[in-house]
């Protein structure tokens, strides 16, 4: 049975920053309180020609090129997205084609902020069972755009980026060893997005009703969160046969220090065996896990033969944790320029709607 590597990283975040500072301009807070209570010091927010997509395929040019494969070599991607462009289609598949992956199997993840674990652990499986032996997962947001920037409670939480992994079939032995996947419907009124779904299809009444934004019961997903990081983290370990102290980083979620902190009790850890960068980012939800991820390798705070735990929790209620042998990426011959296959990605779709165009000329629209 194959081994399941993380071979391949990338991160793509908007450039435009939104402080504390600015936020107190628009809505009663501060940058104390924010700080105090989140660890939050500025977020990202995407602009008008960004999407989770276009941040995506940044994130995943930048992965294919660590691992040096070509967008044509991935057999399967799966976008885990709480802010998807559309309800269909997928925003994976919108991915496939700014990729030009024309082999990969794509899709989209809904399971909030832990759906960056979840298509992990999807994909790792896949490998595993041997079906595939390319992936690529994709964490991707643009949740500014659901919020209610009058709503103080939540719009100082969230920002926009995208994070990738690229895994790959070996017979070396590490990569992901192990991880649990759990949810609890009845707490999904918790955190929600209720509009312009088959419950609530947008019109004036939703739209007047605030039911396209995120709405947030903050106390009780706090408590939830505090509780669902550390177990899942330890049983993801106890799954993977290992402890805390064969562990050199976890890797959380980042929503709130507080909730970070309260993990790290539980798992009677110091916090600097924690990746945080939730001050810069705040919550990019599916993204906040491979962002930080990203940048502790490029930091030179994760290396080769090191043990990591990925740890989330989110809206469904849904949280899971997983365990992985850091191996970095397998060993290659030429380096690819996966720059090109940019370029080739959008050739190869500008051709396919042409010829789409021209076969509606030839063969009539109803045929
Ligand atoms: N600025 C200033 N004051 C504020 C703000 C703000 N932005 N927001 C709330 N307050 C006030 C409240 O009105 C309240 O005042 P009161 O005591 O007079 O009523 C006081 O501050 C305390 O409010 P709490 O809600 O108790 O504040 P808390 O310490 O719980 O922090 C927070 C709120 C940050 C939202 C916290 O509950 C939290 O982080 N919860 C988890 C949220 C989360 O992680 N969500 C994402 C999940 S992942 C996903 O799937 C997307």
């Amino acid at each position: 049975m194959p081994y399941a590597h993380i071979t391949g990283w990338g991160m793509a975040v908007p450039d435009t920053v939104l402080t504390n500072d600015e936020l107190a301009q628009r809505v009663d807070t501060n940058d104390k309180w924010i700080q105090e209570r989140t660890g939050i010091r500025e977020r990202r927010i995407a602009q008008d020609r960004e999407f989770p997509s276009t941040l995506a395929v940044d994130a995943s040019i930048k992965a294919l090129a660590v691992a040096n494969l070509k967008p044509t070599d991935i057999d399967l991607i799966i976008c885990a997205t709480s802010s998807p462009e559309y309800i269909f289609p997928a925003t994976a598949c919108l991915i496939q084609d700014q990729l030009g992956a024309s082999k990969a199997g794509a899709f989209d993840l809904s399971a909030a902020c832990t759906g960056f674990i979840y298509a992990t652990n999807m994909a790792a499986q896949a490998i595993r069972s041997g079906s595939i032996r390319n992936a690529l997962v994709i964490g991707a947001e643009t949740l500014s755009r659901f919020v209610d920037w009058q709503d103080r409670n939540t719009c100082i939480l969230f920002g926009d980026g995208a994070g990738a992994f690229v895994l790959q079939a070996s017979d070396l032995k590490g990569g992901v060893l192990s991880a649990v996947m759990h949810s609890d419907g009845s707490g999904g009124d918790l955190l929600s997005l209720p509009g312009g779904g088959s419950r609530f299809p947008a019109t004036e009444s939703t739209v007047r009703d605030g039911k396209h934004f995120i709405h947030m019961d903050g106390r009780e997903v706090f408590r939830f969160a505090t509780r669902a990081m550390g177990q899942a983290a330890q049983e993801a370990l106890d799954l993977a046969g290992l402890t805390t102290q064969d562990v050199q980083w976890i890797i959380p979620h980042q929503a709130n220090l507080r909730i970070i902190e309260t993990a790290a009790r539980y798992l009677k850890l110091p916090l600097d065996r924690f990746v945080i960068n939730v001050e810069r980012y705040g919550n990019t939800s599916t993204a906040s896990i491979p962002i930080a991820t990203v940048e502790a390798i490029e930091s030179g705070k994760i290396k080769n033969g090191d043990k990591i735990v990925l740890v989330g929790f989110g809206a469904g209620l849904t949280w899971g944790a997983l365990a992985a042998e850091w191996t970095g990426a397998l060993p290659s011959e030429k380096p690819i320029d996966v720059q090109r296959y940019r370029t080739w990605g959008r050739v190869r779709s500008f051709m396919l709607r042409v010829m789409r165009f021209i076969e509606g000329l030839i063969w009539g629209r109803d045929s």
